[in-house]
């Protein structure tokens, strides 16, 4: 402790590095909290209003404002009634919407709502009418699959996805100017959100189509195939490792953090 007490330091470090440890904490606990976890069954209709006045805001100009859409005039949106918390968490988080632009192919952009305002969003819209719900970690995850199940996945997803996503994933043009994105790179949750939504010209897969077991083992797949190291040239598909170790990195810098915090409270205490 000695190296602790002797140095004098700014009184203002305390300060600063308390305000640290805050933003990280803070950043970190907004990034890993699970945002379905936010309903508590009290808390629920105050996130719906909450949804609701977002809503009005943002996405009622195009889908009226109690999301019984606008089919005619200049500005259009489809109703969204029944449309599920799944296909909000996905349009906005993946920020497609809001849309840009009326007219063509919502695109994937940066994402301009913080995760309590999608959760908010998305609780609003299914409080409209029953719909898929947003699916839980143990519902996209690949981990405990086989290889075998991993094999099937790479059927169905040559069997189902591949005419317009390309058989590597990697995407496609569509008639009309459309086109179907590249997988690589995409959230789990988004990929289980997009088989059973159906985003735009992709067609929806519900459970009847695809079991969701079936959803899992495509998205095991899409997790290998991506996760392959390229024979030589640049590797693209590495995100999952990355954005992995990225996880590890700030958890441990946060716990770090604390660990000196408390250090200093108690150098300060022996001085
Ligand atoms: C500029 C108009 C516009 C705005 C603003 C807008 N949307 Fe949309 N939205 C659309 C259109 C058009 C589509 C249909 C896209 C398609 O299928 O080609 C759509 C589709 C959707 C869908 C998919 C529906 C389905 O059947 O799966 C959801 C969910 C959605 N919007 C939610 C929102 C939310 C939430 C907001 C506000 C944050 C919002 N939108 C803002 C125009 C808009
Ligand atoms: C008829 C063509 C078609 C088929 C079949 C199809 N998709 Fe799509 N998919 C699309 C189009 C078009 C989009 C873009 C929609 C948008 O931008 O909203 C899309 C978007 C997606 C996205 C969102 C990607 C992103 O960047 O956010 C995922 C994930 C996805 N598809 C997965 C699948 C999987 C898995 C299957 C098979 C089970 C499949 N798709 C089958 C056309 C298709």
């Amino acid at each position: 402790m000695r190296f602790l007490s002797a140095k004098r330091r700014h009184p203002a470090v305390k300060v600063l590095m308390l305000l640290f440890a805050l933003v990280v904490i803070g950043g970190v606990y907004s990034l890993v909290s699970p945002t379905e976890q936010v309903s508590a069954d009290t808390g629920k209709s105050q996130q719906i209003a909450e949804g609701k006045a977002l809503f009005a805001v943002g996405c009622a100009s195009c889908h009226g404002l109690n999301g019984e859409g606008q089919v005619s005039g200049t500005i259009q949106g489809p109703p969204l009634i029944g449309v599920g918390a799944a296909a909000v968490d996905f349009q906005v988080a993946t920020g497609r919407m809001p849309m840009a632009q009326p007219g063509q192919q919502a695109p994937r952009k940066p994402n301009v709502y913080s995760d309590e305002e999608i959760a908010a969003l998305a609780a609003y819209v299914a409080s409209l009418g029953p719909g898929p719900d947003i699916p839980k970690p143990e519902e996209y995850s690949g981990e405990g699959l086989s290889e075998e199940d991993i094999a099937r996945g790479g059927e169905l997803f040559r069997t189902n996805c591949s005419a317009c996503h390309n058989f590597a994933g990697s995407g496609g043009a569509l008639p009309n100017g459309k086109h179907a994105p590249t997988l690589v790179g995409v959230e789990n949750r988004h990929l289980y959100e997009a088989m059973e939504t159906g985003p735009q010209q992709m067609p929806a897969f519900p459970d009847r189509a695809l079991s969701p077991k079936e959803k899992r083992q495509i998205i095991a797949y899409l997790n290998e195939l991506h996760e392959q190291p390229n024979q030589g040239g640049l590797t693209l598909g590495s995100l999952g490792p990355v954005s992995e170790g990225f996880w590890a990195w700030v958890a441990g810098l946060g716990v770090l953090i604390i660990f000196t915090v408390w250090i200093t409270a108690k150098g300060a205490r022996a001085k």
